[in-house]
């Protein structure tokens, strides 16, 4: 399928699932896949290691936000870095899920993060995830779909992903995070969790990812007509 050169933007609730078909679809159309919650993550790991988020989610917005002047987070070949640390193990978890939304709500990291993703939005043939993409940081963008999904079906596809990578969880202490950020990232001030009046709507609570592939190329071919 020859998919012209648009902005993908991908948003909704936690663990629906949004970054595995983010990261299927960059393969598929060979599109650039950005992880945007991985750069909140980010963040919020340089923020625990260095104290400026207490374990009370106490957060030292003057320290933090001159400190993110020097914080060289990025993109490299085996994901998330500061520097040459490669933090991707670190940045999924459970202690990182426990603070990245509080730090998420923050002003100086919003602004941060989104220009950061703004310069790589710039080439188009993107495919971006998170929360806020398609109405904050790609208000333009011209495919927006939202995901959402059971939130029981959400937790035991996290709990197997966490489980598989080795780490042991109780689903009930992902079910609790998920629903804690779910929450927090609705009611933030700034760029809070919400469908752009132009996303499509996705609930993948019964499909699988095949399923999802057919869906959006359908959707691709109707509007772009390719
Ligand atoms: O993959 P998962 O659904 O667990 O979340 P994520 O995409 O890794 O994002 C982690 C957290 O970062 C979210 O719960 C939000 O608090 C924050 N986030 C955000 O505020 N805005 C974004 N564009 C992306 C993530």
């Amino acid at each position: 399928m020859q998919v012209p050169d648009i902005i993908i933007a991908i948003d909704g609730y936690s663990s629906t699932g949004k970054s595995s078909f983010a990261k299927i679809i960059a393969k598929e159309f060979s599109f650039l896949y950005l992880d945007s919650g991985a750069l909140y993550r980010g963040v919020t790991l340089f923020a625990i290691e260095n104290g400026f988020i207490s374990d009370d989610c106490t957060i030292d917005v003057p320290g933090l936000d001159k400190a993110l002047n020097d914080l060289d987070l990025h993109f490299g070949e085996n994901g998330t870095y500061i520097g040459e640390r490669c933090i991707e193990t670190e940045i999924r978890s459970l202690a990182v899920a426990g603070k990245v939304s509080p730090i998420a709500t923050v002003p100086e990291v919003r602004a941060f993060v989104d220009k950061k993703l703004r310069e790589f939005g710039a080439s188009k043939r993107v495919v971006m995830d998170g929360r806020d993409i398609g109405t904050t940081v790609f208000p333009n963008a011209e495919l927006k779909i939202f995901m959402t999904a059971d939130p029981m079906i959400r937790a035991q596809r996290r709990a197997a992903e966490m489980t598989a990578k080795g780490i042991e969880v109780d689903i009930q202490d992902v079910l609790k995070n998920l629903q804690e950020r779910d929450y927090i990232d609705s009611h933030r001030e700034a760029s809070p969790l919400s469908q752009a009046e132009d996303a499509i709507v996705l609930d993948n609570s019964h499909m699988t990812m095949e399923d999802q592939l057919v869906w959006l190329k359908g959707i691709i071919s109707e509007r772009f007509g390719c």
